[in-house]
């Protein structure tokens, strides 16, 4: 009987294949290293710092992140002799097996600073090492299994310098039990900090899993504030049976141009859109739930959204834009069909008006005008 040797998806099953889900982690990762890329191509040297790094392809061939990001180096010659490369695993086979493949990549020799792979495992000495180091600036990259590993601390030695984004894998579920288990307190501790956590533990008790989840990433949130991301956006990833969480990527960035730019990445990987907003979550079961494009209408949301807020003002797009979208599922793409159709229901006023633009566009610099409230009429 087959099935009763087989054991769920562990550890050791995680380079067998790529799951779904792995993929889009990967693609996020690489589409915003990409982007970041060319926001800095003025920097005489950039990094890329993966930790965790892994084996580099499944077993079933597919690339993985390491080899995607390097894929792309090699093909750009932009970054051929400015990239610097940091991968890390403390399993000696892995750090072997990416060894081997990134050496078998065709054209690596393009690359002028040779890609290191060490074989440490993370701990306090490394993330010392990088507190104590100015880095170029840096994109780095944290995929542990559960919480060993990932701490405040290492997030922190990241973004400290100057044009240093980092994106981690928050695996919900492990951390969530890890909550009420006093054996891993301290790596709890750790990711949220020892009084948060044990605030944290005391705020969870008798709450909803919904309610929980919500508490949980608030803390963390929160967290992540003290250590200096000024910007961050999680991406949920949910269950197979897509009603839980399973776990998130989480970016944290100092900068809203980062921001914006992964905003848009985590949107068009999003599993369900409403109205054009992107859920910024991949649900692999999101065909299961389409009542809930009936019930959600962020866009009509966003309407009322921005006649509240902005009422009696003038704004171009770009100011409007930066001074709303932090912490809000709206890309500016969202932005423009409300404001383009508020344009057209009369409920604005544009400079220039639509008669003077491209048909359908709306630019970052155009003006617009709210009526204030009293003023305003219903579309
Ligand atoms: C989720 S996998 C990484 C997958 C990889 N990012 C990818 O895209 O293919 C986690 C990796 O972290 C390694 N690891 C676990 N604990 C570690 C530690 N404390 N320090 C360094 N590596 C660790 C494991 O050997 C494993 O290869």
């Amino acid at each position: 009987m087959a099935f009763a040797i087989c054991s769920p998806m562990g550890k050791g099953a995680f380079f067998t294949e790529a799951k779904e889900s792995s993929r889009i982690k990967s693609a996020i990762v690489e589409q915003y290293f990409w982007a970041w890329t060319r926001v800095m191509r003025s920097q005489p040297k950039l990094a890329y710092i993966d930790l965790f790094a892994g084996r580099g392809v499944y077993d079933d061939g597919t690339k993985s992140t390491p080899l995607l990001v390097l894929e792309h180096a090699i093909a750009d010659p932009n970054l051929n002799e400015r990239l610097v490369t940091l991968f890390n695993d403390s399993d000696p086979g892995n750090a072997d097996a990416l060894r081997k493949s990134i050496n078998a990549l065709p054209r690596i020799n393009r690359l002028k600073y040779k890609p290191r792979v060490e074989n440490d495992k993370v701990d306090d000495t490394i993330v010392s090492l990088f507190k104590n180091i100015t880095l170029a600036p840096t994109f780095a990259f944290i995929d542990p299994w559960g919480y060993k590993g990932l701490t405040l601390e290492l997030i922190r030695s990241f973004l400290k310098d100057w044009g240093c984004d980092c994106v981690f894998f928050f695996n919900y579920n492990r951390i969530n039990m890890g909550l009420d288990n006093e054996s891993v307190e301290d790596h709890i501790d750790e990711l949220f900090g020892e009084s948060r956590a044990k605030r944290l533990r005391k705020t969870l008790r008798g709450l909803s899993p919904v309610e929980r989840e919500a508490g949980i990433v608030e803390a963390l949130m929160d967290a992540l504030r003290d250590v200096g991301a000024e910007f961050v956006l999680p991406f949920c990833f949910l269950d197979e049976n897509g009603t839980r969480t399973s776990h998130h990527l989480i970016f944290v960035t100092k900068h809203k141009l980062g921001y914006r730019i992964m905003k848009e990445i985590m949107a068009k990987h999003s599993s369900e859109k409403f109205q054009g907003v992107a859920s910024f979550k991949y649900c692999p079961a999101s065909s299961l739930h389409p009542m809930l494009f009936e019930l959600n209408r962020p866009l009509d949301e966003l309407e009322q959204l921005l006649v509240a807020e902005f009422s009696g003002q003038r704004l171009t797009v770009q100011e409007i834009y930066d001074q709303h979208n932090v912490g809000r599922a709206y890309t500016m793409k969202n932005y423009k069909s409300v404001l383009l159709n508020m344009e057209r229901k009369g409920r604005i006023k544009a400079d220039p008006p639509f008669t003077e633009r491209r048909a359908g566009t709306f630019g970052d610099s155009v003006e617009v005008r709210f009526p204030s409230s009293k003023g305003t009429k219903r579309g």
